[in-house]
């Protein structure tokens, strides 16, 4: 029988990509998005993808009421819960805001879980939990460090609730994210940033188009191979599926108490230079930029070790960093011409 999996943060970047693999994996979804920071573009993505229209309720996830009713329409077997704010410079700026999302929505979301006897339960968290580590390659056993920002915040939080709740009948994955970049390759999935983006590869593809005029590197003198930051970038579909191999591990599990955390990651680390210099191989463009000072609040360096997850998930990921640019482009190009 089908299982049916409800996907909070469906119509977003990182949760269109997972309904996508997951209706690939024959799971009916359910999605919940309150719209708040896109709109129904990635839906129709994945309409036209997987030639599937999973049921879409446009409510917030604070809103018990709201969300009851989407567990008494539908048989829920697990959660992959997306919904959050994620912009770590505006939670420096609006933390009762990031605390009161992303807080709040994982408590009322568990309540509801807990009322509908819904025990499987997978979060979204990130790599930012780690801070800046001590040892690199970072291990999921790192110690935990104080939080660079409001939203780091709230995902440590987060999974201290989790880790609380599943002392009592509750079975849950975390997986914590590295940076997460790329397309579908069909490009009919891809992120939609809101104004200026804030990340690196949004903001080279828009001044690859011409959007922005040119691309700062913030920071060019950090004690790294060619001084700019390093970071793990994965592609959005490897980590989409490593979502379903996720689910299929937990829903295998037996234990009532289940709790386990993952690194999701190449397990390498690049230079922002590095992806510079790879946008441009892997599209054939030359892109202007320019190199600035270093952006407040940047950890120098930070890569997975991903043992772990390839050892107890056997999943690892299947393209590479210029495949991920290359997605990047064509999504890019294909938004342009809307
Ligand atoms: N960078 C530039 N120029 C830009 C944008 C970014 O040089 O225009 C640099 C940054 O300084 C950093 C690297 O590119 O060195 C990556 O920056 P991103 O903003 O793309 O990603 P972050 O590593 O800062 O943040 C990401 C996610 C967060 C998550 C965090 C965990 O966006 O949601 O990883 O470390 F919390």
């Amino acid at each position: 029988m089908k299982k049916t999996i409800l996907v909070t943060g469906g119509a977003g970047y990182i949760g269109a990509h997972t309904v996508a693999e997951l209706i690939a994996q024959n799971y009916d979804v359910v999605i919940v998005d309150n719209l708040s920071v896109c709109d129904e573009t990635l839906l129709l993505g994945i309409e036209l993808l997987t030639k599937t229209k999973p049921s879409f309720y446009p409510i917030d996830c604070n809103d018990y009421k709201s969300l009851q009713n989407v567990f008494k329409l539908h048989n829920i077997d697990a959660v992959i819960h997306f919904a959050a704010f994620k912009a770590v410079g505006e939670s420096t700026q609006k933390p009762l805001v990031y605390h009161y999302n992303n807080v709040g929505s994982l408590i009322t979301l568990l309540r509801v879980m807990e009322e509908f006897n819904v025990k499987d339960f997978i979060f979204s968290s990130s790599c930012t939990v780690y801070g800046q580590p001590d040892t690199i390659p970072v291990t999921e056993d790192a110690p935990i460090k104080k939080a660079e920002s409001p939203y780091g915040a709230t995902k440590q939080i987060c999974e201290q609730i989790i880790k609380d709740v599943t002392s009592q009948n509750v079975k849950a994955i975390s997986l914590r994210y590295f940076n997460p970049i790329g397309a579908h390759p069909s490009a009919e999935l891809g992120e939609l940033p809101i104004g200026t983006p804030n990340n690196l590869v949004p903001f080279i593809t828009q001044t690859a188009a011409g959007v922005r005029q040119q691309l700062t590197v913030f920071g060019t003198d950090y004690p790294t191979r060619d001084g700019s930051c390093i970071r793990d970038y994965i592609h959005v579909v490897d980590l989409a599926k490593a979502h379903v191999a996720a689910l299929a591990y937990l829903l295998e599990q037996s234990s009532s108490t289940f709790l386990d955390i993952f690194n999701v990651g190449t397990g390498e680390g690049k230079t922002v230079l590095e992806v510079i210099e790879a946008f441009e191989r892997a599209n054939q463009i030359t892109l202007t930029y320019t190199k600035g000072p270093r952006r407040p609040g940047d950890v120098i360096q930070v890569y997975a070790d991903t043992t772990y997850i390839s050892k107890k998930l056997n999943w690892k990921p299947e393209y590479t960093l210029e495949d991920a640019l290359q997605h990047a482009w064509q999504w890019e190009k294909k938004i342009r011409k809307r």
